[in-house]
């Protein structure tokens, strides 16, 4: 990690370090998965759906770093959401509980928030 500390927000590469909720769910109720053409990035997450909230989340991805900082930040995000609440997440709300992401790398928290659109879609 030593290059990166000049690229990423402290956030982010606390996130790096230790990354939440990484792996596969063998019982999620639903899963999305997104990528990106351009860098070819892949995010797929589980999620647990009970009595309307998202019990818990995880997700893989085959990409970045940021992209694993936005993985993880989006699980810790949505964990205890309704639904509904969760559907309102938008790409900048990701980028804001990492502090920021370069320019370049904004599409990064995009790449969670379509994951999580298609999971949501796979819920209902
Ligand atoms: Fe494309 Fe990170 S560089 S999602």
């Amino acid at each position: 990690l030593l290059f990166l500390d000049k690229m990423y927000s402290a956030k982010v590469l606390e996130h790096l370090e230790n990354p939440r909720n990484v792996g596969a769910m063998s019982d999620a109720t639903a899963r999305g998965e997104a990528t990106n053409p351009v860098c070819g990035d892949l995010l797929r997450l589980y999620i647990k759906v009970t009595d309307g909230k998202i019990a818990e989340a995880s997700f893989k991805v085959q990409g970045c770093p940021p992209s694993v900082a936005a993985g993880s930040a989006l699980t810790e995000m949505i964990t205890g959401l309704t639904v509904d609440e969760a559907r309102k997440l938008a790409p900048q709300d990701v980028t804001r509980a990492l502090e920021s992401l370069p320019r370049n790398k904004e599409h990064c928290s995009v790449l969670a928030i379509d994951a999580l659109r298609a999971a949501l879609a796979d819920q209902s």
